[in-house]
């Protein structure tokens, strides 16, 4: 057993009033995750929900972290991937916690990516009317992304998360090491998450990542530098809008095209999320350019980092069949509300420039999307 330094820390406060709560972010967090969690909560037993691949490199870990500071923890451990986000799954979590007896001063862990992260935080949201739970996100894209922000749910056969509930966390440990052991094409798309950070309103957090981004993914400072700015982002976005009535719709950018080539993806390993989203955010830029919102170049900008890091950028880099525009066209409408023919988008006026376009014509749309699928 290696027993890491006293790690560098950055603490990000999500300001949500009586909600409010902290991420910790830093390589070598999860040692001392059970001193930090018996101070907050004295005897309190953790209640560790994650998955099998998780469980198999950072379980052990985690369970040690508790018992060095004397705490008792019990575990569930479900399947990995998006299959788990469902009743059955959710019904047998629910019953782990009350058949261990979790109580409402005891504490739920959430260790996994953010599908753990999504079921577990839902879990606590429901079970004996609400159960506080910490969020110790081990992939990229729940590290800056779905562990933050407290909206929590399963998936419906109508529609991914829709049924769930804003619950948030008491506490968010972003461990930065984790994502050592995490396969490099998951982490390359939970960095389309970090490239929309910049996107959306900081164009000096992207020009540094086109210069860093080999150093965010071999780990060290600029990881961390990286995670945190992410966060420090969502926090802010969230911290103004928690339940998504306006602003909180930015973090959306390029997810309304991305989650219609998901879709026609079969939500499959044909097309991760985040290969989904640096689509969607490369054609949310090249449709402002042809709106004239906004200069070609800008859109270049964002093609080429995404391209550089290996992310897709083409439709045609999607494996399989080719969707159809007809086809993307009512996924599309499917996803948003469309009246009388427009479509709410978020649209750019330029790197770090995105605002919500309320007002987008469909027919604007689908002459777009036939241009590019014929690309
Ligand atoms: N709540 C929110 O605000 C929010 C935001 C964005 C996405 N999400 C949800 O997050 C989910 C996607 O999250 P994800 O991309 O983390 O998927 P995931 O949880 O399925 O993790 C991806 C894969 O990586 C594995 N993995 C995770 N951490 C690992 C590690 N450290 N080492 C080795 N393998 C590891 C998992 O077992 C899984 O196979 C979707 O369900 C999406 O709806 C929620
Ligand atoms: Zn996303």
């Amino acid at each position: 057993v290696t027993v890491p330094l006293r790690a560098a820390e950055t603490t990000v406060r999500v300001e949500l009033g009586a909600r409010s709560y902290d991420i910790a972010i830093g390589r070598g967090l999860l040692s001392g995750l059970g001193h930090r969690i018996a101070a907050l909560r004295p005897g309190a037993t953790a209640a560790i929900v994650t998955d099998e691949t998780v469980a198999r490199h950072h379980l052990p870990s985690t369970e040690a972290a508790f018992a060095a500071a004397g705490l008792r923890t019990t575990r569930v451990i479900v399947p990995p991937g998006e299959a788990s986000k469902s009743w059955p799954v959710l019904e047998r979590v629910c019953n782990t916690l009350l058949t261990d007896r979790i109580e409402r001063r005891d504490l739920v862990v959430a260790l996994g990516g953010g599908v753990v992260g999504d079921l577990a935080g839902f879990a606590a949201a429901i079970v004996r009317r609400g159960l506080d739970y910490v969020q110790v996100p081990t992939s990229l894209l729940a590290q800056v992304d779905s562990s933050v922000g407290g909206k929590t749910a399963i998936d419906a056969p109508l529609g991914k998360n829709l049924i769930g509930a804003f619950h948030q966390p008491v506490l968010v440990i972003a461990d930065t090491s984790l994502l050592d052991t995490l396969p490099v094409r998951e982490f390359r798309s939970g960095y389309a998450e970090v490239a929309k950070y910049g996107l959306i309103n900081d164009d000096s957090f992207f020009a540094w990542l086109t210069a860093n981004w080999r150093e965010v993914f071999a780990g060290g400072p600029a990881r961390e530098h990286a995670i945190a700015v992410s966060c420090r982002a969502k926090a802010a976005i969230v911290a103004r809008d928690e339940r998504e009535t306006g602003d909180r719709a930015l973090l959306n950018l390029g997810h309304t095209f991305g989650h219609a080539l998901e879709a026609a993806a079969g939500f499959s390993d044909r097309l991760l999320h985040g290969e989904a989203v640096a689509l969607g955010m490369t054609l949310a830029f090249a449709f402002s350019a042809r709106l004239g919102l906004t200069a070609p170049a800008e859109a270049d900008r964002v093609t080429a980092h995404l391209a550089a890091v290996g992310l897709p950028t083409r439709v045609s880099e999607i494996p399989g069949e080719r969707p159809s525009v007809g086809q993307l066209m009512e996924l599309i409408a499917q996803d948003k509300k469309v009246e009388r023919g427009r479509l709410t988008f978020i649209l750019a006026r330029g790197v770090g420039r995105s605002f919500v376009a309320p007002d987008v014509d469909a027919a604007d749309v689908r002459a777009f999307l036939a241009d590019k699928l014929a690309d």
